[in-house]
């Protein structure tokens, strides 16, 4: 329950925005928050919702955790920023927590601020390690909007028009998306083949720094990649001095049932690119790499001043601590598996839905027509009717046909109930 602690904001946020803020921002909703604790946001329209976007798949302990906010406040209490100047303890603290919870032998890091800011950051490591100038990243991934990190995304046209000539030597793949291409194997094949012509025709392997990937595409349509192609990226990266960079900005911090999707699959990358939920609901990435990597980045190479700084570290280290205590990857397999087939039940029921798919508590729900054709509109109106119904969800694919099933990780069971109710009464009134 959202204790009310003062008086309610002034209604429609929404219609003063239009005369402070420019409107490039993509507001998923026209709401304006007021308050939240765990699932539930209060509105500025004098509703509760129950929040499965949690801050686009951020909050992995659902809104104010009091983990979280006790950590942070006492943190500002005592150290609120260095930027560089002095270390301090939150970082070196949280470094050595990461270290437990990684995949194998990925235990240096640098902190930064944001996903895009790690991304940037393994792309500038990889060409300094490797002394290679190409990237090759995989059509339909994001991985942010600054010009570095928008290179690398490929998941709407929107994104990058009109600000070319983005960064040089970076080359796109199709992803191996095995809902559309008919299996993981057939999926792993094409996208083999296209790697194979990639280093036929354009680019051979020993000009390359790194490969970019998510190994579960988001904003692309919540897509795994297949087991096996992960595999041969990884041997493909040791045969040629190559480094494998994953995006988990996403599917990092237990969203799969794994801390990592890396651990998920069990192919370790180089690096790891990591962001959102880290942060408990402030703003932290923080990229993890091989010391053998990182020691080639000599001092001052690379920066950041807000990095890293004590509040968000703080609070990461509290995420970590919970989620360790709280047994939250226990929780997340069987929330995730319970959701799953609850899904897949819906799946029967609505010829509408194409594909669930998970792992973990990252699960999308695929709305089609005619078989496998992508269906946006439809996808559209049964998100607005949870909305209306109080539920909110976020969509994702090439066609926003994908709706995304990110409950806070530690979400309560009837909670987890109540959301799948509404959004198969949401289906039920939208076909
Ligand atoms: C996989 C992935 N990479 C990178 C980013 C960029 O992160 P940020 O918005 O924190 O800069 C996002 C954001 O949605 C993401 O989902």
């Amino acid at each position: 329950m959202i204790k009310k602690t003062s008086a309610p904001a002034p209604p429609g946020m929404s219609s003063r925005a239009g005369s402070v803020l420019a409107p490039v921002l993509g507001w998923a909703t026209q709401l304006g928050a007021v308050r939240a604790s765990g699932s539930t946001v209060e509105c500025d329209d004098g509703r509760s919702y129950l929040d499965f976007a949690v801050g686009t798949a951020t909050l992995a302990l659902g809104h104010g955790h009091p983990a979280v906010v006790e950590a942070v406040e006492r943190q500002v209490r005592t150290l609120m920023h260095t930027g560089g100047v002095f270390f301090h303890e939150p970082m070196l603290d949280l470094g050595e927590a990461l270290q437990t919870i990684v995949p194998d032998g990925l235990d240096r890091f640098f902190f930064c601020n944001s996903g895009t800011e790690a991304i940037e950051a393994s792309l500038k490591l990889a060409r300094y390690a490797t002394g290679r100038q190409a990237v090759v990243a995989f059509t339909g991934g994001f991985h942010g909007r600054s010009m570095g990190a928008l290179s690398l995304t490929s998941s709407a046209a929107k994104y990058r028009r009109k600000y070319r000539p983005l960064l040089p030597e970076i080359v796109h793949v199709p992803f191996p998306s095995a809902f559309r291409l008919g299996g993981d194997e057939a999926a792993t094949g094409a996208a083999l083949a296209a790697l194979r012509d990639l280093f036929d025709l354009r680019l051979t392997p020993g000009e390359i720094a790194a490969f970019v990937i998510e190994p579960i595409q988001g904003e692309g349509g919540y897509t795994p990649a297949p087991r096996r192609f992960l595999q041969e990226l990884r041997k493909l990266c040791d045969e040629h001095g190559i480094l494998l960079v994953y995006d988990e900005v996403q599917t990092g911090f237990g969203r799969t049932g794994d801390w990592f999707a890396a651990q998920h699959f069990g192919v370790t990358p180089d690096i790891l690119a990591v962001a959102k939920a880290i942060g408990g609901g402030l703003p932290l990435g923080a990229i993890c790499a091989r010391k053998k990597i990182t020691d080639v980045w000599e001092k001052g190479a690379h920066g950041s001043t807000f990095g890293g700084n004590p509040v968000c570290c703080a609070a990461a280290l509290a995420v970590v601590e919970t989620m360790k205590k709280e047994k939250i990857l226990d929780k997340v397999r069987v929330s995730g598996k319970h959701a799953t087939e609850r899904l897949l039940e819906m799946k029967k029921e609505f010829q509408v839905i194409g594909d669930v798919r998970g792992p973990g508590l990252m699960i999308g729900v695929e709305f089609v027509k005619n078989g496998r054709e992508p269906n946006g509109p439809l996808a559209e109106t049964v998100q607005a009717k949870c909305r209306e119904a109080g539920l909110i969800l976020l969509s994702c694919g090439q066609a926003h046909n994908v709706i995304r099933f990110i409950p806070p990780l530690n979400v309560r069971k009837a909670d987890l109930d109540r959301g799948l109710d509404l959004l198969r009464d949401a289906i039920r009134h939208s076909v």
